[in-house]
Order: structure tokens, then C-alpha cells, then sequence
């Protein structure tokens, strides 16, 4: 009995449906029917098992937080008692507090006296050149930087004791010769001084070919725009021209419910082009960033604007920001303690300046004069990961897609401009 019901259901349900697509049809404009992307669904998107690039540090930092998974050891309960006053090597304290092979070290992020009169010093933590007169105990100097957490648990500080990059010795060391520090810093030259040093400002025109040589993509992407994949067909043959595509970068990152995750641009590149032509064009491929960078740079001008209200994009947004502030790595960084001004942001990191997330967004895929290449926003958040000692995720990882999201949501109202050009 139940079962017929369900069937005549099923018969209504496409009866219904032949009316639909039949009223769709007889109308004028049948362009308007609007037909869903294809995607090819299965597998992954990127390379897998995702391999780290081999001129990037090998170190293996599982031990530590991703975006993926929570591992790193807990913030200490208690304060370190100390039974005695420290002792310790001033001379090799100063030479660690200056040790770039330490997680960039003290100076990354404070100008220290004479140790500070050298290499950029930067200024994300406050100025340590007199912490000798403050009157902070021992006990406390050593137990901050240790894990400044056990005082300060919104510290942007690296928990230096807890996650092994100095040991009880070194620390002591330091504690010695941050004592040692009584008088102002005085800089050789202006720009060692990060409260002195200019903010860097991008002017090179990046849509001119002879400043960007990152406008190789755009030439190399109309060429394979035409080019048949083993399907015998090519963009071309579905898309003889680009009008209908002129906006649809503005809008990506984007939720999609057949792949419940947010899909970027290069992730629909690569699953478009496998479901339609053929090609395999994984995502940070050379194929694969060239048509990424065109589809945006046909968008040029246009105001970012990513859908954040349907319940899938709402949720992914939400999980995106939480992401943001997580703390990752050996260095215990979150993406805030270096991009939000409220804490490193708009600072200096030694000599590298940390940028605000608004303006990080739109003009990915970029060129990198220091490197030679254009970069697509995944491969700059796998580095900023890297950089800090975490483990990165691959190009495709839903949870790029949630942090993507949510940047590109901090990024509305400006104007798309790729391929951008930084150093
Ligand atoms: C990523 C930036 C960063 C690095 C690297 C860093 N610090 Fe800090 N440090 C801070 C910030 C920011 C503060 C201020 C409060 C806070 O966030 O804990 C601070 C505070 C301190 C203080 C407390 C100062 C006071 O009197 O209140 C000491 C001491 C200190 N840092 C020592 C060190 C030492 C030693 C190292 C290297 C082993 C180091 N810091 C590396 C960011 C950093
Ligand atoms: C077999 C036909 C076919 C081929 C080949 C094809 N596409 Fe599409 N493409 C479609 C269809 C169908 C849509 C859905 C929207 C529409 O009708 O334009 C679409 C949509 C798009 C969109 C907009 C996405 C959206 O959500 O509406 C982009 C961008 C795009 N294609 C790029 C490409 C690129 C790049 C290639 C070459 C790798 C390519 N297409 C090859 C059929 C094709
Ligand atoms: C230790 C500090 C640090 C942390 C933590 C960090 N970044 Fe960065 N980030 C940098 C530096 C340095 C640069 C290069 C200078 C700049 O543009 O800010 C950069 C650049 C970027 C850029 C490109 C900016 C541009 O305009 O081209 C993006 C996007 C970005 N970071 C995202 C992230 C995300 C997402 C996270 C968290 C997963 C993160 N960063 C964590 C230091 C950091």
C-alpha cells in the first residue's frame, strides 16, 4: 500500500517536472535556464597524497596544530617556581636572542639594545632595550618566555620552553641578558629602527606586461582556452567567448552543495575542465593557475562580492573565521597575531611587514618578484604555515576553502586587480 503511494508520488513529481522544463522551453529565453556548472566530484583536487614543494623546509611538525587538527601541547597550569636567582651566559643569551634558526628569534619581533642595533629588528612586542630597569622578578622573566601563556593566555608570544626551540639553559641565558639591557637603542642606520621604517607600497602597475611578468598567464591561459582536451573538445568549444564569464570571479570563493565544501576558482578548474574536456589540470598546476589567473583578470574592475548567506556559505564562513585565530605550528602562531592590527598587523616581523587582511585578497594569483612566479592564494596560505613551523594542508583542503571564504568576505567592496604583483 505504502509503496504505491510512493510511486504515484514518483509519476506526479516528473510529470511535474516535464511541465516545468516544458514552460521553460516555449518561453523566449531559454538562455536563462541556467544550467549547472559540470563538475567532475570524485577524488582530489590537488596533488595526493599531497607532497610538500622540495625547496620548502622539510621539518616535520606533526606534533604541532593545523588547520586541520589540534595536537600541540597544552599552555602550562602552573608558574615555574624558581628556587634561586637565575644564572646564566649573558654573552650567549645576546647571541640567541639574535639566532634566526630559533623560529626567527627575539628580534623578529623586538628591538633589544645593542643585540636590536643590527639585522632589522621588528616591533610587533614592545621595545625590550631597558626591560633591565623594569623590575620584573626572575622568577617572571624566565616563566614568560618560557610560555608567556601562563600570565598572558592572548599572548602572541611563542611559547619558546614548551614547544622545545630553547631549553631551560638558553632560556636562562636570556633572562640573564635581558637584565643586562638598562639603556635606550641606538641604531646605525634610520631604517634599523621599525617604528622609523616606511610601510612598503606596492606602485608598480601590475596590469602593464613589462612591470608584471606575471601577465605570462594571461597570454598562456587564451591559448589553452583553445586547446582540446583528451575529451575532444576545448573551453572554446562551450565558451566561444568570455562575455558570460566577465563576472563570475568576483563572486568565488563559493559554497557548492555537490562537493559540500567552498570551491575556489582553481578548485572549479580543475573539476570543470576534467568533466567537460578532459584535462587534468590539478590545482597549483602551471595550467591550472594560468586559467585562474584569466578568469579573474577577465573580472578586472569588478567589486568583490561573495555569497555569505546560504546556510552552507554561512556555516563555512563561521568555521573560516574561527580558523583565522588559531593557533598553529611550533611557533603558536594564528593567522590574527600577524595579520590583525590589534596585534601584529600593519607591524613589522624583522625586516617583512605584516599586511591586514583587507587588501590580502584581491589581487591573487599574484607575482612574486622574489621568487619568480605567480603564486595562487592556497600556495601563500600553505607558506604562511609553513613559515611558522606547521604543517600545511594540500591546495584543495576544505578548510582552505573555509579560510578563503572568510577573507574574501573581508575583502567585499574592493575592486578585483590580478595578476597582482608583490615581492
Ligand atoms: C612574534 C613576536 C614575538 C617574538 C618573536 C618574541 N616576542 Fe616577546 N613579546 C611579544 C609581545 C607582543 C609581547 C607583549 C605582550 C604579549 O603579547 O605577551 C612580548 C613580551 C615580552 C616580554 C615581557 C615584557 C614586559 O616587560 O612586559 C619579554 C620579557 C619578552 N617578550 C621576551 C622575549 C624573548 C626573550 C624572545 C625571544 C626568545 C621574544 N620575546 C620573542 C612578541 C614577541
Ligand atoms: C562541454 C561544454 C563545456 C566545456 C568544454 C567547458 N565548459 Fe565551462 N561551462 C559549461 C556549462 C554548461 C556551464 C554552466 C553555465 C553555462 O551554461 O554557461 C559552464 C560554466 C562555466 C563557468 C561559470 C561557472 C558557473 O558556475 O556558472 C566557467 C568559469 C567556465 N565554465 C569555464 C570553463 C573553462 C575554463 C573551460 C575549459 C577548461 C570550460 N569552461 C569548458 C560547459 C562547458
Ligand atoms: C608569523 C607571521 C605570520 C603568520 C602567523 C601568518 N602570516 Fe600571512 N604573511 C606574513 C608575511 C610576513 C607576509 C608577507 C607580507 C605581507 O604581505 O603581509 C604574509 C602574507 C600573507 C598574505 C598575502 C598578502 C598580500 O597582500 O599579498 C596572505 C593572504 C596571508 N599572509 C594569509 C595568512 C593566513 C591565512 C594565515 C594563517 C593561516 C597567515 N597569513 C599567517 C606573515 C604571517
Amino acid at each position: 500500500m505504502k509503496r504505491s503511494i510512493l510511486a504515484s508520488v514518483g509519476v506526479t513529481a516528473a510529470f511535474a517536472g516535464a511541465i516545468a522544463i516544458a514552460t521553460v522551453f516555449s518561453g523566449e529565453a531559454p538562455a536563462q535556464a541556467r544550467k549547472e556548472a559540470p563538475l567532475y566530484l570524485q577524488g582530489a583536487a590537488s596533488v595526493a597524497p599531497w607532497k610538500r614543494y622540495s625547496d620548502w623546509p622539510q621539518r616535520d611538525m606533526s606534533k604541532f596544530n593545523t588547520l586541520a587538527k589540534l595536537a600541540s601541547p597544552p599552555a602550562p597550569k602552573e608558574v615555574r617556581k624558581l628556587t634561586g636567582p637565575v644564572t646564566g651566559d649573558a654573552a650567549n643569551g645576546a647571541k640567541l636572542v639574535a639566532d634566526r634558526t630559533r623560529g626567527g628569534s627575539c628580534l623578529a619581533c623586538h628591538v633589544m639594545g645593542q643585540a636590536g642595533n643590527a639585522d632589522l629588528p621588528g616591533n610587533v612586542g614592545p621595545d625590550l632595550s631597558e626591560i633591565g630597569n623594569a623590575g620584573r622578578e626572575d622568577e617572571w622573566l624566565v616563566n614568560y618566555v618560557s610560555d608567556a601563556r601562563v600570565y598572558n593566555p592572548e599572548t602572541v608570544m611563542p611559547p619558546w620552553g614548551t614547544h622545545g626551540l630553547f631549553n631551560e639553559q638558553e632560556i636562562n641565558d636570556m633572562v640573564v641578558f635581558l637584565k643586562t639591557l638598562k639603556a635606550p637603542a641606538k641604531f646605525r642606520a634610520v631604517l634599523d629602527d621599525p617604528t622609523k621604517r616606511p610601510a612598503p607600497i606596492e606602485t608598480r602597475d601590475n596590469l602593464d606586461d613589462l612591470q608584471n611578468p606575471g601577465m605570462w598567464a594571461v597570454e598562456r591561459a587564451q591559448d589553452l582556452w583553445k586547446v582540446n582536451g583528451p575529451s575532444g573538445s576545448s573551453c572554446a568549444t562551450c565558451h566561444a567567448n568570455t562575455a558570460a564569464l566577465k563576472t563570475w570571479a568576483v563572486a568565488m570563493p563559493k559554497f557548492e552543495p555537490r562537493l559540500d565544501k567552498v570551491v575556489s576558482v582553481e578548485e572549479f578548474v580543475y573539476r570543470h575542465a576534467k568533466a567537460t574536456t578532459g584535462a587534468d589540470w590539478l590545482m597549483q598546476s602551471n595550467e591550472n593557475t594560468a586559467l585562474a589567473v584569466y578568469l579573474r583578470f577577465i573580472a578586472n574592475g569588478q567589486i568583490i562580492h561573495v555569497d555569505t548567506t546560504s546556510p552552507g556559505a554561512k556555516a563555512a564562513l563561521a568555521r573560516g573565521k574561527e580558523l583565522t585565530a588559531r593557533k598553529l605550528g611550533q611557533l603558536n602562531f594564528a593567522c590574527l597575531d600577524c595579520h590583525d592590527p590589534a596585534k601584529g598587523g600593519l607591524k613589522w616581523i624583522r625586516g617583512q611587514w605584516l599586511g591586514e587582511q583587507k587588501g590580502q585578497y584581491d589581487h591573487f594569483p599574484t607575482w612574486r618578484t622574489s621568487l619568480q612566479s605567480v603564486w595562487d592564494i592556497r600556495k601563500r596560505f600553505q607558506w604562511c604555515q609553513v613559515n611558522i613551523r606547521a604543517d600545511e594542508l594540500p591546495p584543495d583542503a576544505k578548510e582552505y576553502g573555509d579560510l578563503e571564504l572568510y577573507l574574501a568576505s573581508v575583502n567585499d567592496g574592493l575592486k578585483m586587480s590580478v595578476p597582482g604583483i608583490r615581492h
